[in-house]
């Protein structure tokens, strides 16, 4: 069902994904354009002002961790998210297995009939000298809701600011139409 969509004024972005994929390192290496060795088990919620992002709006970065939220505040938060990051780690085939088989299915549950767009997002590439997108082709085509992916490396910074630039677009300019998941229309 296609629905005239506001412009907004904010985006929410939300990191989700396996434990250990590097998502409190991509905020935090956006954030400081450093890599920290050490970080939280979950990161502060940031906002990036509007003038310094590529679409010139406010955007709210959260993150996720499984050792401090409950199921039902993830549930939440998945709500709540203009566009959600699914996570990996390009080093670790079992968590983009993961990310089919738990994550999206998890993020269609908890918003049914309104449908979120994703950004997959393979962190530490700085780990492997191989690509992991011919394995990602089959899911994005499963998962129609996942807007674009990329490839990126918290450690060595390739790929960060991309990645939320990615997810940013995804929220202000989607490239496929609302639809609903049962009927696919
Ligand atoms: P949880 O809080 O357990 O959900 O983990 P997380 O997904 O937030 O991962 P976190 O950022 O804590 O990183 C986990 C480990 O991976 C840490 O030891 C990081 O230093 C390491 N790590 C994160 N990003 C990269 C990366 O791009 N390359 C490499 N080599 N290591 C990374």
């Amino acid at each position: 069902v296609q629905r005239p969509v506001a412009p907004r004024r904010n985006v929410r972005i939300l990191l989700i994904g396996e434990r250990g994929v590097g998502k409190t390192s991509l905020i935090l290496s956006l954030v400081s354009e450093e890599y920290a060795e050490e970080v939280p088990s979950k990161a502060e919620e940031i906002t990036i002002p509007a003038d310094v992002t590529p679409e010139q709006v406010p955007t709210h970065i959260v993150d996720y961790s499984a050792v401090e939220q409950t199921d039902d505040q993830l549930a939440e938060e998945i709500q709540k998210a203009h566009v959600i990051c699914v996570v990996y780690s390009v080093d670790d085939e079992d968590t983009l297995d993961r990310a089919a088989s738990y994550w999206l299915p998890l993020i269609r549950r908890c918003s049914p009939d309104n449908r979120c767009p994703v950004v997959l997002v393979g962190n530490k590439i700085d780990l492997v000298d191989y690509s992991t997108i011919e394995a990602v082709y089959p899911i994005m085509k499963e998962f129609t809701e996942i807007e674009s992916c990329i490839e990126c490396s918290a450690k060595t910074l390739q790929n960060v600011s991309e990645t939320f630039y990615y997810a940013q677009k995804a929220v202000l300019h989607p490239t496929t139409p609302l639809y609903n998941y049962d009927t696919q229309e």
